[in-house]
């Protein structure tokens, strides 16, 4: 069946402490997203973007509502069987990437799939094979502050891609790439999830990819529409 629930999200609101006031970043999302689902999230910058994705990836919990991934409750269970989910089955490109400066490029892919669950060799297999897809194989060995943006980018994308996520939840994923390389490395990336029943959800001020997406979500005022 094609049209399974990968990921949804029900009532979901997310709001911040602050000395100056309480900051509601997210009031009453609902989202339901299936498999092959590519959708785009828009809105201006502060709307909350962000916020909706690391609550969606298990990455920051909400101030109520509820996330259930592939059918199991994110935030009913404890930290550890969490990190399983989140480690397992989702994929996740941070907007300033995160990547482990003391690690070179390849340790860096390598070690999502070992964290998933996977051998040494076939972890470090993958994060090759991923690595040089992206045009990645000349700079393996180098470490994060040897790397360009785009080149850090592109990292960051194999690292989430190696596990092989059913949920690929990315922010800005090209926003340090040229046109030709985003529409490259993002036709790999859609071509791979419509094969396999996967769903991506990524983060773009890029109205290109905006209308490459399946379904795009405008996040206003803390709340969703389309
Ligand atoms: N820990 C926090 N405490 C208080 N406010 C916060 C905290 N984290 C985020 N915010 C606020 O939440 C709002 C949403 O932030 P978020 O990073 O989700 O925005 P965004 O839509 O991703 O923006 P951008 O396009 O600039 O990346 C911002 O106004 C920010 O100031
Ligand atoms: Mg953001």
């Amino acid at each position: 069946m094609r049209d399974e629930i990968l990921l949804e999200a029900c009532g979901l609101c997310k709001s911040y402490p602050h000395p100056g006031g309480v900051v509601d970043v997210l009031r009453d999302v609902d989202l339901t997203v299936r498999e092959g689902e590519v959708l785009a999230v828009v809105g201006r910058s502060g709307a909350g973007k962000s916020t909706l994705l690391h609550v969606l990836g298990g990455l920051e919990a909400p101030s109520a509502g509820t996330v259930t991934l592939l059918g199991q409750a994110l935030w009913e269970g404890g930290e550890t069987a969490r990190a399983r989910l989140r480690a397992r089955h989702v994929g996740f490109v941070f907007q300033s990437h995160h990547l482990l400066p003391d690690f070179d490029a390849l340790e860096n892919v390598a070690l999502a799939g070992l964290i998933a669950g996977l051998d040494p060799a076939e972890a470090e297999a993958q994060a090759r094979g991923w690595l040089e897809r992206f045009g990645m194989a000349h700079r393996i060995t180098h470490h994060p502050v040897e790397l360009s943006g785009g080149e850090c980018a592109r990292v960051a994308l194999a690292r989430a891609l190696v596990p092989s996520p059913a949920v690929l939840l990315a922010d800005e994923p090209t926003g340090n790439l040229d046109r030709q390389q985003a529409d490259r490395v993002l036709e790999d990336v859609l071509g791979i999830m419509a094969e396999s029943g996967k769903c991506l959800i990524m983060v773009t001020h890029d109205p290109h990819l905006a209308r490459i997406a399946g379904r795009v979500l405008e996040l206003d005022e803390g709340r969703i529409s389309g």
